[in-house]
């Protein structure tokens, strides 16, 4: 029996997935790691710990499901975008924490920049926005505040990756230098219509281009590792709503899936068209096959499936995520309390770095099942927002229909909600782990074990669609009162 290893290198946990020739999943291992919050705005991973978490994991899949690196045909990886990684090219040790793409630390420097008028250029090449969540202003930090960092740099002893190309460092013992095009797109280094770094955005944001990884095809040879008892080769790597985009057969332009993990990613095919967004979204590399670019509008939120985990760390109201829906179910319907989870500012469409999170309509009558209804709304809100900004600057009259999938997507509650407040369809397929599965099926294909794209979209199965049932005029009152505490919160 042939398997692909699949390694999800997340916000909060590594994971590593057997699957099997069939494409099931055959064994697993995760573990979670510690997130390092030095100051207010800023999230910091230890890069070692990463690594450590990542070895241990794909050891542990093979051990417990007793499959050999000789059976091993490839390994996919798929990993949380944008974190920015600088190590020693001589003893591959990180200069500093890695910092974490929820980090806001370079909120002056992308403001500065803006004032400078540079945005539009910017996103003109790299379809992102001024924005802390992306790489570039995390790498120029670093070089600029870790002492000797910017001199090794310019004297080319210091090597950048997001977090697939640091494991790939690692997981080839410093053979291998790499990326892929869908990681590329997401350090706003990055041209995505050329299909190679920036010259000119290097040089405005100081970083040597002798720092960066080369870029390939997300099916590609990445390097061999020998770590895991025997020489397995590395031949799919995809950013995780790459990958999730992937792995639900969204290979079409016009088909849309969105994540919801620790944030919500929300990615729409738009085809070998790059589309500039009049609405403030992403444009960015859905998967770059056969040297061909396939394009998507990104939105992205940062907190969603992290406000259920504030409502079970901070607040204390819920022992674990699954009580968040049968709390919320017995929210009182005539009270209209919105919650805006602008923990660490908001993401598309507002961008606004400063916002914090609030809480408005509150009674005296108003208690923990309120708090949670207006928690797990505010998800589908926030997906309300990103579909109608899909809408506004894709014109293709076809219906767009929703794919999701993430732990949120478990909850029929939940995604019944959704499909209300959208006033459209969502789709839940029957395999729920896509991330890991587009990550597996790029190693897969690549290795000649599992199907083509197409022989790939056609295994993709339907569990359940949910359909709306909320009247016109109640999704439209409720998302009107979003908006106005949206507006309120920006303003505080
Ligand atoms: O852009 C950040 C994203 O890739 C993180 O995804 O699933 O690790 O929260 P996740």
């Amino acid at each position: 029996m042939t398997f692909i290893l699949a390694i999800d290198q997340g916000t909060t946990s590594s994971r590593a997935i057997l699957f099997d020739a069939n494409m099931k999943r055959a064994g697993t291992a995760q573990h979670e790691f510690t997130q390092h919050f030095p100051q207010e705005g800023w999230v910091e991973h230890d890069a070692e710990e990463i690594w450590d978490s990542v070895l241990r994991v794909c050891r542990e899949a093979m051990e417990t499901t007793g499959v050999t690196p000789d059976q091993i045909a490839g390994i996919g990886i798929t990993n949380q975008r944008e974190t920015t990684v600088i190590w020693d090219r001589a003893t591959g040790a990180p200069i500093h924490n890695a910092i974490v793409w929820q980090d806001r630390r370079t909120a002056d420097i992308c403001a500065r920049y803006k004032q400078a008028g540079c945005e539009d250029d910017v996103t003109h090449q790299t379809g992102l926005l001024l924005d802390p969540y992306f790489s570039g202003t995390k790498v120029k930090w670093l070089l600029d505040n870790v002492p000797g960092a910017r001199d090794r740099a310019d004297a080319g002893e210091l090597m950048f990756g997001t977090i697939d190309s640091f494991l790939i460092w690692r997981l080839t013992e410093g053979r291998s230098h790499a990326t892929d095009a869908t990681n590329a797109a997401r350090t706003l280094l990055f041209d995505i219509h050329k299909g190679d770094w920036s010259a000119e955005i290097c040089d405005l944001l100081d970083v040597p281009m002798s720092m960066l990884p080369t870029v390939h095809d997300c099916a590609s040879d990445f390097g061999t590792t020998t770590l895991l008892g025997g020489d397995i080769p590395i031949l799919g790597v995809a950013g995780d709503q790459q990958a999730a985009t992937i792995g639900q057969a969204c290979f079409h332009a016009g088909m849309m899936k969105s994540t919801y993990g620790t944030g919500c990613f929300a990615l729409l095919n738009t085809g070998d068209k790059p589309v500039e967004s009049k609405n403030r979204l992403l444009t960015t590399i859905a998967y770059q096959l056969d040297g061909q670019r396939t394009y998507a509008l990104e939105g992205s939120i940062f907190i969603a499936g992290a406000a259920v985990q504030w409502l079970r760390d901070a607040l204390q109201i819920i022992d674990n995520a699954a009580e968040s829906g049968e709390l919320a179910e017995k929210a009182d319907a005539n009270q209209h309390v919105v919650m805006v989870p602008a923990f660490t500012g908001l993401g598309a469409p507002y961008w606004n770095p400063e916002c914090r999170g609030a809480i408005f309509g509150l009674t005296r009558n108003s208690g923990r099942a309120e708090i949670a209804n207006a928690t797990l709304e505010s998800i589908a809100f926030q997906t309300r927002d990103l579909w109608h900004a899909m809408q506004g600057d894709w014109d293709d009259n076809a219906e767009v229909i929703l794919r999701v999938d993430g732990g949120m997507s478990a909850s029929d509650w939940a995604m019944q909600g959704l499909a209300d407040l959208l006033g459209a369809p969502v789709d839940r397929p029957m395999m729920q782990e896509t991330t890991a599965l587009g990550a597996a099926w790029l190693a897969g294909m690549r290795a000649g074990v599992y199907p083509d794209q197409q022989g790939f979209s056609e295994t993709w199965a339907l569990d359940q669609r949910f359909e709306p049932v909320l009247s016109a005029d109640e999704r439209d009152a409720a998302y009107t009162r979003w908006q106005r505490a949206v507006s309120a919160a920006m303003a505080f």
